[in-house]
């Protein structure tokens, strides 16, 4: 039947998007809707079906108080597929409860209070693939077929202590039913094929109990029903301790089954050996036990007639032993051993396998002793080959035992001619020999958590897969030619090793390392790698690496972890960043070029300022002003008669001074009465400023007296000299100035900043020092005439 829903009109939309909105927002306080509209309410002590948006596809409702389920409790939710009602106390579900849920894939119901099943829940829910039902008190399948209309349902489990009957066609129409579990460990009435699907399911889980040794008949009556050879049975929960107590194996027998697994099951020497019996000649291939507890000592031996040609896999799990010390070698059950491929031993005690059980295992090719306490000294028997055993040996799992010695594994592997796959890892080998001999077959080894510390050429390289992680180790430095998968995880590698060693090198895992970087070389040494997977190690995120790490390392292989594992160690500032994160500016990035090109532009800076400065004369531009303010703060009437007490001050340059010192000062100073001259050489008082010197001196003189030289114009400190008098000259109107040319200068010479010398030299005459002899007493005369003037 299908139902055609008419479209919504847009009215209805809108007042339905508002009704979602409203719910959502209400409820949102005690469950949490994530964005895939799976809405988590468990364990939030509900009484009743509480009110989530409308769109909600998972409702989890699991450990609540909720005790019933009405008509329209979950009537607006018909988009759910997930519905988790497990443990909560419901008592009652309305018929029509579960109308709307046609999209419904998952119903969980176990562990509640319904004590009647109604078929009229499940007539809707078209689309249920799964149904938990564990864990009611119910005490009946029936009598009318419960769960004819869910077609499509793939996993049912069902039954709890309380069932009491289960009537015929209990799975009728479960055409699809690929799993089952069944409780019914105080079942008392069973009808023929109640259990009977339409087709084999291909796993079937059954929880009798007692049942196996109180009501054998009833067991085989469901035994004969779930038994096939295209099911693989479980039998939980069961206490086999008497030969009355595996009769019902019979049916299993009878149907052929091929796979038995006995779990979470208690069983003695004399109930096994009755179980052999009664199976004899069965078609079981694989048998397995797991959580299995073993009251006796292995003697089976009363079954050793018994005939299991088809027996080829043995798994047994988590073995406890009670008669542990006292256990048989089994060497009575070689018509059990000799046929098996696959024996898996695992977490059972086990220290040794004697060799006269070992050579019983003559077709073995899979061992599995992981998980028990195998010691080098009782590995030896172990794994002896005297009597031809192990020659077909494919793999090899000693797996967390307590071996010490990687030496002695190799020499005892090197007799096991076929070996391709070792996994020696969890034991404590500490340290490789130099040199082992290994089966040429050899393809596989783990060495995972053995505590090495250094790799020798111990290992043998014809490997295509090893498995080195989880240990102490530091440097690769072996080739492997084969190699195609390299696992280093948990090791204290700094850099990748190098790719020359593995020329087929395809993948590598070398997460929580030491790595500090990779870069295109180290991925170009690999020919043939693929894929990497490296997080979580100590990166040191400079420039190169990140920009190489965002860019380009999916050009050279795939990142199988996700990039978000790949984090900065170094520097500080970016510990814990994701690298695709790390944003580095151009400072950071290029530090030496760019503090190198700062450096230059500042020496760059000062050496055109110096260069500018030393062109413009800024520097004895700024003496000047300071000299000239000094100067002003001086008072200018200051220039009483009485402290004037030279005639003269005479400035020149020192290229001059011969003239000056030879010819000027004696010819002036013999004179009655004589001129008093200031002369900077012989009249400055030693230890003051020049500038005060020199201010102190024309301030002290009537007239300052210039001998203009070339050498003059161009030496700084006249330069100096001539400029304070022009201040002076041009602040207070005086004429002081008296101009002596030693040697003709042309005006042009001058430099044009000197453009009060030049307009001096322009304004008034100077007297030239005349080359001939005889001019030489007029020049005088008019030097003296000049000195004497009022006028200044
Ligand atoms: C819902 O939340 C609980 C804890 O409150 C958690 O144990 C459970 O796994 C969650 N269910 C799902 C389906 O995520
Ligand atoms: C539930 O089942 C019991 C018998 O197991 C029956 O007596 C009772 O009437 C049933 N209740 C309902 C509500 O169907
Ligand atoms: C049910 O099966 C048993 C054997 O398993 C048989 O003895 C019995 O007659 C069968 N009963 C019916 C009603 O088919
Ligand atoms: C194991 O089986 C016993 C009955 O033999 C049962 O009481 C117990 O709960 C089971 N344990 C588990 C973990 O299922
Ligand atoms: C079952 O066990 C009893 C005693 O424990 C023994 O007498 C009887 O022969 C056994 N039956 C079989 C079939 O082994
Ligand atoms: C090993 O087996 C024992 C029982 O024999 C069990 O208690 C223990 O949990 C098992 N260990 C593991 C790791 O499964
Ligand atoms: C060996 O046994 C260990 C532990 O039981 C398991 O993890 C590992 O996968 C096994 N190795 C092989 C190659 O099967
Ligand atoms: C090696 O052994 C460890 C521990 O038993 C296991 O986790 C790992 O998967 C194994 N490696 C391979 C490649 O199977
Ligand atoms: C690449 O990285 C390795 C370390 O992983 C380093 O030794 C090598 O110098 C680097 N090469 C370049 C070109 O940076």
């Amino acid at each position: 039947m299908t139902v055609r829903m008419r479209p919504l009109e847009a009215k209805e939309s809108i007042i339905l998007f508002i009704l979602i909105l409203a719910q959502g927002f209400d409820y949102s306080r005690t469950c949490s809707c994530d964005q895939q509209y799976f809405c988590n309410c468990s364990s939030d002590h509900l009484q009743q079906v509480p009110k989530v948006p409308a769109n909600a596809l998972g409702l989890d409702l699991s450990c609540n108080q909720i005790e019933s389920i009405d008509m329209n409790d979950l009537s607006p939710y018909s988009e759910l597929k997930t519905l988790n009602l497990h443990r909560n106390k419901l008592k009652f579900i309305h018929k029509e409860a579960f109308k709307s849920q046609h999209k419904l894939e998952v119903l969980d119901l176990s562990l509640n209070n319904l004590k009647n099943l109604s078929s009229s829940w499940f007539h809707e829910l078209n689309s249920l693939q799964q149904l938990n039902l564990v864990g009611n008190p119910y005490t009946t399948l029936g009598p009318a077929p419960i769960f004819q209309s869910l077609l499509n349902l793939r996993t049912l489990q069902f039954g709890s202590p309380s069932l009491r009957e289960v009537y015929k066609n209990g799975l009728d129409g479960l055409t699809h039913l690929d799993e089952m579990t069944f409780i019914g460990s105080y079942l008392r009435s069973y009808e023929n094929g109640s259990l009977k699907a339409a087709r084999p399911i291909e796993l079937v889980s059954l929880s009798l109990q007692s049942l196996f040794e109180n009501d054998p008949e009833l067991v085989s009556k469901v035994l004969q029903d779930v038994s096939h050879p295209k099911t693989l049975l479980t039998i939980r929960d069961v206490e086999l301790r008497t030969n009355t107590s595996t009769e019902s194996f019979k049916e299993v027998r009878e149907g052929g089954t091929k796979s038995l697994s006995l779990q979470n099951c208690t069983t003695t020497d004399e109930a096994l050996t009755s179980f052999l019996m009664v199976m004899d000649g069965s078609s079981l291939s694989y048998i397995g036990l797991e959580d299995v507890h073993l009251i006796g000592q292995g003697w089976w031996q009363k079954a050793s007639c018994t005939h299991y040609e088809n027996l080829h896999t043995a798994y047994i799990r988590n073995l406890d032993i009670q008669g542990f010390f006292e256990f048989s070698s089994m060497t009575q059950l070689g018509f059990l051993l000799e046929n098996l491929h696959k024996v898996s031993v695992i977490n059972g005690t086990v220290f040794v396998i004697p060799p006269i059980t070992t050579f019983l295992l003559k077709k073995l090719e899979y061992l599995d002793l992981s998980q028990n306490l195998l010691s080098d000294l009782t590995i030896v028997p172990t794994l002896s080959t005297s009597f031809g055993a192990y020659q077909n040996l494919i793999t090899l799992n000693v797996s967390q035992n307590v071996l010490k010695s990687l030496g002695l594994m190799s020499q005892l592997a090197t007799n096991l001619k076929s070996l391709t796959y070792l996994d020696l890892s969890h034991n404590s080998f500490i340290s490789m020999p130099e040199k082992c001999s290994w089966p040429a077959t050899l393809r596989f080894l783990n060495l995972s958590s053995t505590k090495l510390r250094k790799m020798t050429p111990c290992l043998p390289s014809s490997l295509t897969v090893l498995d080195l992680s989880e240990n102490d180790l530091k440097v690769f430095n072996q080739r492997f030619p084969q190699l195609v998968t390299l696992i280093l995880t948990g090791n204290r590698f700094i850099n990748l090793p190098q790719g020359e060693l593995f020329p087929r090198l395809q993948m590598l895992l070398i997460q929580r390392n030491a790595l500090r970087m990779f870069n295109r070389s180290d991925f170009k040494r690999f020919k043939n790698l693929q894929y990497l997977e490296a997080g979580d190690n100590n990166f040191v995120c400079s420039c190169e690496f990140v920009s190489f790490f965002k860019q380009d390392t999916d050009l050279f292989i795939t990142l199988r972890d996700s990039r978000r594992n790949y984090v900065c160690d170094t520097p500080f500032t970016l510990r814990g960043d994701d690298i695709d994160s790390v944003r580095l500016s151009v400072f950071e990035c290029y530090m030496i070029p760019a503090v190198l090109v700062l450096c230059s532009v500042i020496i760059i800076a000062l050496g055109l300022i110096v260069i500018t400065c030393h062109k413009l004369h800024v520097i004895w531009y700024l003496q000047m002003t300071k000299a000239w303010i000094q100067a002003k703060r001086k008072p200018a009437v200051g220039r009483l008669a009485e402290e004037l007490r030279y005639h003269a001050f005479v400035s020149y340059s020192q290229h001059d001074a011969e003239w000056v010192e030879e010819i000027l000062v004696p010819e002036l100073e013999s004179t009655h009465p004589p001129f008093a001259l200031c002369l900077h050489k012989r009249d400055f008082q030693p230890g003051r400023w020049i500038v005060d010197n020199i201010i102190n001196s024309i301030e002290k003189s009537h007239r300052t007296l210039f001998v203009l030289s070339e050498h003059f114009v161009t030496s700084e400190w006249c330069r100096y000299e001539l400029d304070f008098s022009h201040f002076r000259i041009v602040d207070e109107h005086n004429d002081c100035a008296v101009l002596v040319l030693l040697e003709p200068i042309k005006k042009e010479t001058i430099p044009k900043r000197f453009c009060k010398l030049r307009k001096i030299m322009n304004s008034r005459t100077y007297l030239e020092w005349p080359e001939e002899e005889e001019k030489r007493s007029e020049f005088w005369s008019n030097l003296r005439a000049a000195l004497q003037r009022d006028e200044c």
